[in-house]
């Protein structure tokens, strides 16, 4: 990394500071031990942990994860211990290795994210929430809230009533969507803090040879490269119709060059993803390039860069 002593490249959630903007994402690293072998937790911005339920939850069927050109497919369903078990061992495990801890919680009703946050009220050392109404690997479509505005509210509802002001609440939407920006401001009239953009598009890949569905599930969600302009869309969008909204912007970033356009588009945070997969290090690595990006272009602070896009379309 360039000399950074005049660069500040922290950022912020509301009142969740971080250090920088490179964080995991939600499903791909799951409580981060893996990646702790790697690399001091502590020198990212933050663990995103997988999307926690009420109860532990074994998944799909296998096959879970296919390969498509440039990305794949995933269908894990919501794999995980449930809680209580999260609690107990996986919070303590971050903590302990430094990490800023962003916990992302999926429910299957209403009443589950209102159970999941009362469980994490009061839990020491996390940053915030971030709320994943957006799953495409659940049984039934209707359970993917981000695809309903209504029920979209009424999770943010429930959450920001039990929690109050004292964590701040991210909410993931999907990109399966006609207008994301409509369910953008239920979200955030509802008491979102943040957004978390993009989950996985909804996706299938048939196998010509056995002529059947690959995964187990039949569908699963696609990330990597693919879906990266999609990402920087919904992010370009919405930054645009709620400046004010924080962003923690992810789909298919790859390398420093992948990020910064995404912070241009409007992001605060960026979450790194399928990227992990191939290389253990890919978050340090675009966190130190993503920084020398901006050193180059002449930004001091971090803060500067976020929706710039916006700034010099207005100014030509
Ligand atoms: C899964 O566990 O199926 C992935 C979670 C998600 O995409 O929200």
């Amino acid at each position: 990394m360039r000399q950074m002593s005049n660069f500040n490249y922290s950022t912020n959630f509301q009142n969740a500071v971080f250090p920088n903007p490179i964080f995991t994402a939600s499903g791909c690293a799951g409580s981060g031990k893996e990646l702790a072998q790697f690399f001091p937790l502590g020198e990212i911005g933050a663990v995103v942990t997988k999307s926690i339920m009420v109860k532990a939850r074994s998944g799909r069927p296998t096959p879970r994860m296919a390969e498509t050109p440039s990305g794949m497919l995933n269908s894990i369903g919501l794999q995980g211990p449930g809680i209580d078990q999260f609690i107990a061992e996986d919070i303590p495990f971050l903590q302990k290795n430094g990490a800023r801890i962003v916990v992302s919680i999926a429910g299957e009703s209403v009443d589950d994210y209102g159970s999941l946050a009362r469980r994490l009220r009061g839990v020491p050392g996390l940053s915030a929430l971030e709320v994943n109404i957006s799953c495409p690997n659940v049984e039934n479509r209707g359970q993917v809230f981000a695809c309903d505005p209504i029920a979209s509210r009424s999770v943010v509802e429930v959450v920001r009533r039990v929690l109050g002001g004292e964590l701040p609440i991210i909410v993931k939407l999907s990109p399966d969507v006609t207008d994301i920006v409509a369910i953008a401001n239920e979200v955030i009239s509802a008491g979102a803090d943040g957004l978390a953009l993009i989950n996985t598009l909804l996706g299938m890949v048939i196998d010509v040879d056995t002529m059947r569905p690959k995964l187990g599930g039949k569908t699963g969600g696609l990330s990597g490269p693919a879906i990266r302009p999609v990402a920087v869309r919904a992010i370009y969008q919405v930054h645009q119709a709620f400046p004010k909204i924080p962003i923690l912007g992810m789909g298919g970033v790859a390398s420093g060059g992948d990020a910064l356009e995404m912070v241009l588009a409007g992001a605060s945070g960026i979450s790194v993803g399928t990227a992990t997969f191939g290389n253990p290090n890919a978050v340090i690595k675009i966190r130190d390039e993503l920084a020398n990006l901006l050193i180059e272009r002449g930004f001091t602070t971090f803060k500067e860069a976020v929706g710039f896009a916006h700034r010099s379309e207005n100014a030509g």
